[in-house]
């Protein structure tokens, strides 16, 4: 083989290695890519959602989503939950509902975001899918 040859060859070896180990590198970041994204999970969390459920809705909603008479209706298994879509669901946690709402049934406040400001639009999707995994409560 001559040196020219040679030369060709092997830059075309190290093309090639480049090339290949370059491929390898765009799978891997396409796999960060994927497992962060599903980290932020664009569906909701409801592992994340139970947690903000606990800690914003069940004071006046029951821990197990049953509901408290004079303070919250039930929403584990109601219709209202499990009808409406996640985005709908969110929509209305963003509102709350006013006693003076013709759709309010106890003349009870549901406060907007549960009353707490702080909880954001994914917070409430969270919440939302959360609470679409449950059955209904034992009364
Ligand atoms: C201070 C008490 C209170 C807190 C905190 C609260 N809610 Fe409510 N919520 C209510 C009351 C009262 C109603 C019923 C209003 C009515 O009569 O229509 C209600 C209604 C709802 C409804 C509509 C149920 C239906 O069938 O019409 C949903 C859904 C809901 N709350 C979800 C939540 C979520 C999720 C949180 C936490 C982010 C939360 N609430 C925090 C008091 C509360």
């Amino acid at each position: 083989m001559s040196t020219k040859k040679l030369l060709v060859s092997l830059s075309f070896a190290a093309l090639l290695f480049g090339c290949g180990s370059q491929a390898s590198n765009e799978t891997q970041n396409l796999a960060d890519t994927a497992e962060s994204s599903s980290e932020e999970s664009p569906r909701g969390d409801p592992i994340e959602g139970e947690r903000v459920y606990l800690k914003n809705c069940a004071s006046c909603h029951a821990p197990d989503a049953g509901g408290r008479p004079g303070l919250g209706k039930p929403l584990a298994g109601t219709d209202f939950i499990t009808t409406n879509s996640t985005a709908d669901l969110v929509g209305f946690l963003i509102k709350g509902r006013g006693p003076s709402d013709p759709e309010n049934t106890t003349g009870i406040q549901m406060p907007s975001r549960g009353g707490n400001p702080a909880l954001s639009d994914d917070a409430l999707k969270d919440v939302t899918v959360y609470l679409k995994t449950l059955p209904q409560a034992p009364s």
